[in-house]
């Protein structure tokens, strides 16, 4: 049987799927390139030596969904498929609603339709909004979200759980990613974004490779040890092999039956800010990157970090690689391939 992967071919998805092929996995990717490259799936077999299959499919597309359904036999679903830009999502917010929440009614309809009833989903440390305490356990309040995106994900995440008190037969995983940066190893497969990066990492990758002039770092005033904010970055491999965690899990849970729809934090625990993620950058480079100090930006919140421990306890998963780590991974992509996937 096989893994349907949504949104299989963008950044946090393509690793996951060298992940899901190296422990083993028979992989189903479904994503209509909106915010990807078919290259970056030839690569993640290239990098695996393993085949998967790939519809170009959009999850909005009920007919083109059962199609799949009909052709594979699907025994969970990891749904990455989604917009993700917060500043975009603020300007379309009808899209961004329709996309993600409509295109995952539709995606978990037909699973239910076809007797696939387990799905683990891609949620954000950003439902926890502006945190009511630090490191974030999966029992801080949810909900005070400040944008449609993260909205997006918090309505996403109740429209799950009431799935699971309707029917006990859903078998349901919410993993919630801190900020995931870095890129195989390889320097293959990494983060591809259109036009402007709104994420830092993309953003300080592009000013070291002479693309973009400067990085604007959005207020130094805040209550932080350098007064930049401060986050729990993740190495993207890393949060791939959550996946794989996550999926024994759901295999678990079916045998088992679920006795609740589990939620993860997926984070290192350690908070590393503007600043400092810049330094270690520089360090990977070997030069300093140009850099202004700007006014904060509306929304953004001080200090964000996660208590991964249930993550640890329950999936036996834990983040491995560090910051520098994260710096070299992502300047080896983006070195070597200073155009991205060079798509249209
Ligand atoms: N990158 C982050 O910082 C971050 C943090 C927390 C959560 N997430 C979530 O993780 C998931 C993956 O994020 P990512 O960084 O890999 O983003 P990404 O944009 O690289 O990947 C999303 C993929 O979904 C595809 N897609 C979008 N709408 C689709 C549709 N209607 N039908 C089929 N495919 C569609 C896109 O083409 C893209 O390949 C998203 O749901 C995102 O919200 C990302």
């Amino acid at each position: 049987m096989a893994v349907l992967v949504t949104g299989g071919a963008g950044f946090i998805g393509s690793h996951t799927c060298v992940e899901l092929l190296n422990a083993g996995f028979e992989v189903v990717v479904v994503d209509n390139l909106y915010n990807a490259s078919e290259e970056s799936l030839k690569r993640v077999q290239e990098i695996t030596g393993k085949s998967l299959k790939f519809y170009q499919t959009d999850i909005l597309d009920r007919e083109g969904l059962q199609k799949v359904f009909d052709a594979e036999d699907i025994e969970a679903v990891i749904h990455f498929a989604g917009y993700k830009a917060v500043g975009e999502s603020v300007e379309k917010p009808l899209e961004y609603y329709y996309n993600n929440v409509t295109g995952t009614l539709i995606l978990t309809d037909v699973m239910r339709k076809n007797g696939c009833k387990s799905i683990v989903f891609s949620s954000s440390a950003t439902v926890y909004g502006d945190p009511a305490f630090v490191p974030i356990t999966e029992e801080c309040p949810v909900g005070g979200v400040t944008n449609p995106y993260g909205r997006t994900k918090f309505m996403i995440e109740e429209i799950l759980k009431d799935y699971y008190v309707a029917d006990h037969d859903w078998n349901i995983i919410l993993l919630r990613y801190f900020n995931p940066i870095g890129a195989h190893e390889s320097g293959r497969i990494g983060e591809d974004p259109k036009g402007i990066p709104n994420n830092l990492m993309p953003y300080v990758s592009q000013v070291a490779i002479g693309k973009l002039k400067s990085l604007g770092v959005f207020g130094d005033d805040y209550d932080t040890p350098d007064g930049t904010g401060v986050r729990d970055y993740i190495h993207v491999v890393d949060l791939a092999t959550g996946h794989v965690k996550a999926l024994e899990k759901i295999r678990e849970m079916k045998e088992n039956g679920a006795d609740e729809v589990k939620i993860y934090n997926l984070g290192t625990g350690h908070g590393v800010s503007v600043l400092e993620l810049v330094h270690a950058f520089e360090k990977v480079l070997g030069r300093p990157l140009p850099y202004e100090i700007k006014p904060r930006r509306a929304g953004d919140i001080a200090t964000c970090y996660a208590d991964p421990s249930k993550a640890k306890r329950e999936l036996h998963w834990e983040a491995t690689r560090n910051i520098d780590d994260m710096c070299r991974d992502s300047w080896n992509w983006q070195s070597k391939n200073p155009e991205g996937y060079d798509r249209d």
